[in-house]
């Protein structure tokens, strides 16, 4: 111990580099280190094999782990910047790798997770994303007329803003296009409302309903006809 009158440092006293303690110390924290490293290791591996990106069973294998969750929902980037056409074609159109690489050659560019897209980039051979949602060849489904008269992304494809891996919300049979397509007001919602991922309908909507019903100026009559969805 040194004496707090003591200023002199010019001889410091002689010690030895690391003494007892400081070997403890150092054992200590080599121990440490190596449970750091398996823990995070299985930290990780939990994280990628859990109900995160599994939640659903139906979730299909994707070339990358993109997640809606974190990117629609938490950094709340809008349907339409990755899905173009939704609002005016048939098709809802699919993001090409200059869309990701608008932020991704910026951000989080080394994790292994963005190894096909920096590839994909590379190589210009686009991403080849597994359908989940796909009809049957003798149907004509048509999304922009939807996203016109009122109905909501969720309405057909359920909490998107919760899925890691995109699974099917909804049956998409004959019977449920029929359903709505008998009596669609208790699904319509206000134009604002159609990209949101958290719309219910509120407690008046039976009466809302029926003023989007005329505001939108949906004819129900031919919705059910044949020849509306197999042309
Ligand atoms: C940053 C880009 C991006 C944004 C933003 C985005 N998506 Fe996607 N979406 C993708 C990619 C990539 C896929 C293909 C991978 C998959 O199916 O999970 C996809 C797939 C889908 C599918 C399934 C397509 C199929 O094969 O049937 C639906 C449904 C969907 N998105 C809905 C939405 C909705 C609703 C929003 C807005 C709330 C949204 N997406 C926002 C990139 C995006
Ligand atoms: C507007 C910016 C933006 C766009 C566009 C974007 N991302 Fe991301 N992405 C991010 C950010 C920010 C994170 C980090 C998210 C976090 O950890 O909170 C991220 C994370 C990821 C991850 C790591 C896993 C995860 O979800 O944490 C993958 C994989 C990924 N993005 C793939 C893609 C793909 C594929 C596309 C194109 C279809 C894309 N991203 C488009 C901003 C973007
Ligand atoms: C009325 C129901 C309905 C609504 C509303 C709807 N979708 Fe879809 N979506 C479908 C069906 C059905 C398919 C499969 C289409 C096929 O196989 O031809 C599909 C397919 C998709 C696909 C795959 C590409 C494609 O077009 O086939 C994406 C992406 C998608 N929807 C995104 C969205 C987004 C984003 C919204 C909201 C702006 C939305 N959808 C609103 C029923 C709907
Ligand atoms: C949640 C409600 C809802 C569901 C589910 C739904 N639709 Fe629709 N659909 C509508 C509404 C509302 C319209 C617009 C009616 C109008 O023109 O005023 C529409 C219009 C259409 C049209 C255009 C009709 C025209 O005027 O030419 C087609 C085609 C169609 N739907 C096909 C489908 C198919 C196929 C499915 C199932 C895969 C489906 N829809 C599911 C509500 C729905
Ligand atoms: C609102 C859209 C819609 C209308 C209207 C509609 N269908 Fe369909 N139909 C579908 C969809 C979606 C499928 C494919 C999914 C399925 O098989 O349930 C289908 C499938 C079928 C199939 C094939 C069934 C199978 O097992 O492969 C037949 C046959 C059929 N429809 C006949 C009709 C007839 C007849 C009418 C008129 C009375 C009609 N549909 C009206 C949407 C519609």
């Amino acid at each position: 111990m040194r004496e707090p009158n003591e200023t002199d440092n010019s001889h410091p006293p002689h010690r030895p580099l690391f003494g007892p303690a400081a070997t403890t110390v150092f054992r200590v924290s080599l121990a440490g280190m190596a449970l750091l490293a398996i823990g995070s290791a299985y930290a990780s591996y939990e994280y990628y094999h859990s109900s995160y990106w599994h939640s659903l069973g139906l979730a299909r294998g994707q070339p990358v782990l993109f997640s809606h969750r974190h990117h629609a929902q938490e950094l709340g980037i809008d349907c339409r910047y990755c899905h173009a056409s939704v609002q005016t074609a048939a098709f809802a159109g699919m993001p090409s790798t200059h869309t990701c690489m608008t932020c991704h050659s910026q951000i989080f560019t080394d994790t292994p997770m963005l190894k096909p897209v920096v590839d994909s980039a590379r190589s210009g051979q686009p991403l080849r994303w597994t359908r989940v949602n796909s009809l049957p060849d003798h149907v004509y489904f048509d999304h922009g007329i939807h996203v016109a008269k009122g109905i909501g992304c969720t309405s057909c494809h359920g909490s998107v803003g919760k899925m890691a891996l995109i699974a099917k919300g909804q049956p998409l049979t004959m019977r449920w296009c029929l359903d709505c397509h008998r009596d669609p007001a208790p699904h319509l919602r206000p134009e604002e409302e159609i990209f949101s991922l958290s719309w219910t309908p509120p407690s008046d909507q039976p009466r809302r309903g029926r003023e989007l019903m005329a505001h939108y100026g949906i004819e129900r009559s031919h919705l059910t006809n044949c020849s509306t969805c197999h042309r």
